[in-house]
């Protein structure tokens, strides 16, 4: 998707995807510092990781905890910063810095209003999940007004550990370590249960029937189609994928390199081709 943004931007540059071993995060950071790239996503295990690496932290990176964009960052001559995507100075930059963003957050509720037309406030939710995306979608949406948040994931201490997060920073938010009793506005899949044909439902039907959910929406995007989102289309269910929270998350990162709006129908097209067909 963000290399038919580029073509579309005309912007002679590039994405690539390289596979950077955990503990060499903070080398292959420097070298492409070094190499004056213009920006870089991470995914799973950088994210926490990186937070410690970054000379400035976005408020969405220090609220979350997780960096997913980074944005390399030049000195001019006076002393302030611009994006290395941005540069517009005479000469090189002499030194460059990185900058932290975390664009999933508001990439989940951006979906689920768009997809869904879900808002957050007050509503209930059951969340399936506690790993990098389950523990950012908890908070965020804690953040949100989410007014009842139940959080079931299979390691019951990383749910806790989310749950005390938060009663410490979103008091409001009340935060039940099991399943409902009664129905919620929204059930959200952030397990990676669903990936692959032969898995199990990401919940257990016994202890929550899928029809007591208003709506679904599962983070995962291929398949397009999981065995939950089937389950809930067949009962009528409002239901979506993680499509358009991939999208998004892209779409900002992108505007946050280049300072413009990212051509969203075509990084939706070339995602949809992508992702869908292969
Ligand atoms: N649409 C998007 O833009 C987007 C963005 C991020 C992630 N995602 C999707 O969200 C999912 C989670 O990603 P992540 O980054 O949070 O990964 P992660 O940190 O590795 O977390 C994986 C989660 O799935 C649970 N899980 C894995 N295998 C399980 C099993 N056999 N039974 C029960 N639970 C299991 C884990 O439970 P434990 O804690 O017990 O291990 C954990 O809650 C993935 O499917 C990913 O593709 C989508």
């Amino acid at each position: 998707m963000h290399n038919a943004a580029l073509a579309a931007l005309g912007l002679n540059w590039r994405y690539l995807a390289f596979p950077v071993p955990p503990d060499q995060l903070r080398e292959a950071l420097a070298g492409a510092a070094a190499m004056r790239f213009v920006g870089v996503n991470l995914t799973v295990p950088h994210k926490r990781l990186a937070l410690d690496m970054m000379d400035q932290l976005d408020e969405s990176a220090r609220a979350w905890g997780a960096v997913n964009t980074v944005r390399f960052e030049g000195q001019r001559a006076d002393g302030t910063w611009q994006p290395i995507g941005q540069w517009t100075e005479p000469e090189e930059p002499a030194r460059v810095r990185m900058h932290g963003f975390n664009t999933d957050a508001d990439a989940l509720l951006q979906a689920l209003a768009e997809d869904l037309q879900w808002q957050p406030r007050g509503r209930s939710v059951l969340l399936l999940g506690a790993g990098g995306a389950g523990r950012v979608a908890a908070l965020k949406l804690a953040a949100s007004g989410v007014a009842r948040l139940y959080l079931v994931n299979r390691t019951l201490d990383k749910a806790r550990a989310v749950a005390e997060e938060i009663r410490t920073r979103y008091p409001e938010c009340q935060v039940t370590l099991d399943y409902p009793h009664e129905p919620v506005d929204l059930l959200l899949n952030a397990t990676s249960l669903g990936l692959r044909p032969q898995d199990p439902l990401p919940l257990d039907t016994a202890r929550f029937p899928l029809r007591l959910a208003a709506a679904v929406y599962d983070m995962i995007y291929r398949p397009a189609e999981t065995p939950l989102l089937q389950a809930a289309r067949a009962a009528g269910q409002p239901a979506a994928n993680g499509l358009s929270m991939l999208l998004y998350q892209g779409t900002r990162a992108l505007e946050i390199w280049t300072g413009q709006p990212a051509p969203v129908a075509v990084m939706r097209r070339a995602l949809m081709e992508h992702l869908h067909v292969a």
